[in-house]
């Protein structure tokens, strides 16, 4: 291919080892876990094992921090939920103990039930070596949903499995408002869903004010990234829970819901985020906000293509090459960054060749000006590829998606 519209990497990430044995998925899902719980309550104790045993896992309960210790020793548990109030030795010591004796590279899930409100307690209780904790009164729903989060963190079996290939992760950039970033990354997003077939995860990078709410026609009570950045540790399940699903069939995750909420997210969040998004999809598809800042470098950083829309005027010009100066000041590999030039059917004055030596890098990719058709869409809150995918819009979409589609089958092939 003469311009590859990924660089490299794209589904070629592969972790284990063909070479070691491996334990099949299906065999240690199958195993039921044994989970051991410790409170002196019976109430809990009957709450906890009926809850537990209804869900599949084994249960072993016992009553006091001596007990506990025993049956850690003797059972293995997969997980422990203990109570921090115990009879003769408490939760915090328990956790103590529990983490100075197993081996190296061991580690049991202990997630410890605490008073409401006592934050006191739950420091003590992080301190001593639990993995989380739920207040009591703790709803079973919830108790369920942190196990297996915390299961599938610490499953040394399924580290053991070969992963599938991993998902490419795509940056979408306008380095101007309004050339049409967010119309592009959803619509390939969609189309890479629609007509590859590919699971397909959608982030709004538009920290402050991600639009992904209005051009999908979602409501403002859904969840958003923040849910993820303030809860206690991120993992799968939490990232799977916190994810639309939106009509087309992608899966999507939004913006904070004002601007205020948006300082809670971190440049730190997205490497994170992204590769559990990346182990779970086969393409992460990320709109990114317009500033050259540290949040959107880390998601550069991560990507295996980064998109940077443009159009044919001036100002878009002008800070193309910016953009392109400062990604090759850090570093970054010119083969990752493709220009799309969006509305290149637009009369301005200025045609492609004359873009291409303004900016000395090639046009990787263009999309025709379909003014109409895109802010229908827009209006109306449903995405060209679903209302009207035989547009020209929508086939250009079309086009680019099975040209990142067709680049990622030649790498996990390689
Ligand atoms: N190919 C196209 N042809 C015609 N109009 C388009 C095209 N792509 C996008 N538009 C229109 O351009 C406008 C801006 O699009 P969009 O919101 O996708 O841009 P953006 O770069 O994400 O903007 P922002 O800076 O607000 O994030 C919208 O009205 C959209 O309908
Ligand atoms: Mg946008």
């Amino acid at each position: 291919m003469a311009s590859p519209i990924l660089a490299s990497g794209i589904g070629a990430t592969r972790r284990g080892d063909a070479e070691r044995p491996v334990v099949p998925r299906d065999r240690v899902r199958s195993m039921a876990a044994r989970i051991l719980v410790v409170d002196d309550d019976p109430n809990v104790q009957r709450l906890l094992s009926y809850t537990l045993r209804q869900e599949g896992f084994e249960v072993s309960v016992v009553s006091d921090g001596p007990e506990a210790l025993k049956a850690w020793a003797a059972e293995h548990p997969a997980l422990v939920i203990l109570d921090l109030m115990l009879p003769r030795l408490d939760g915090y010591a328990v956790a103590q103990r529990i983490r100075e004796d197993e081996g190296a590279g061991a580690h049991v899930p202990i997630v410890m039930l605490t008073a409401e409100g006592d934050v006191e307690q739950r420091i003590r209780g992080l301190r001593a070596g639990a993995d989380d904790y739920l207040m009591k009164p703790f709803h079973p729903a919830e108790l369920i949903a942190r196990i297996r989060s915390l299961l599938s963190r610490f499953a040394p079996a399924l580290e053991e499995e070969p992963a599938a290939p991993t998902g490419g992760i795509l940056a979408f950039y306008g380095a101007k408002g309004g050339v049409g970033t967010t119309t592009l990354a959803i619509n390939v997003a969609i189309a890479l869903h629609r007509d590859a077939g590919r699971d397909v995860a959608l982030v709004d990078g538009n920290l402050q004010f991600g639009d992904h709410r209005v051009f999908l026609d979602l409501g403002l009570d859904r969840k958003s990234i923040v849910d993820i950045v303030s809860a206690p540790t991120i993992d799968a399940e939490l990232v799977r829970q916190v994810m639309v699903r939106h009509d087309s069939g992608i899966d999507v995750l939004l913006a904070p819901p004002s601007p205020e909420t948006a300082e809670l997210v971190t440049p730190e969040h997205f490497p994170q985020i992204l590769e559990i998004l990346r182990s779970t999809y086969d393409f992460v598809v990320v709109d990114t906000d317009k500033r050259l800042d540290e949040v959107n470098l880390r998601i550069f950083d991560a990507a295996q293509a980064i998109f940077v829309v443009l159009t044919a005027d001036l100002a878009s010009l002008k800070n193309v090459r910016i953009v392109l100066e400062t990604l090759s000041n850090l570093a970054y590999d010119r083969a990752r960054v493709k220009l799309v030039l969006n509305r290149s059917t637009a009369f301005t004055g200025i045609n492609v060749k004359n873009a291409e030596s303004a900016l000395r890098h090639r046009i990787d990719l263009q999309v025709v000006n379909d003014y109409r058709g895109a802010i229908s869409a827009l209006n109306s809150g449903e995405p060209v590829l679903e209302g009207r995918p035989d547009s020209a819009l929508g086939r250009a979409v079309v086009g680019i998606a099975r040209a990142i589609d067709a680049e990622r089958e030649e790498e996990i092939a390689r």
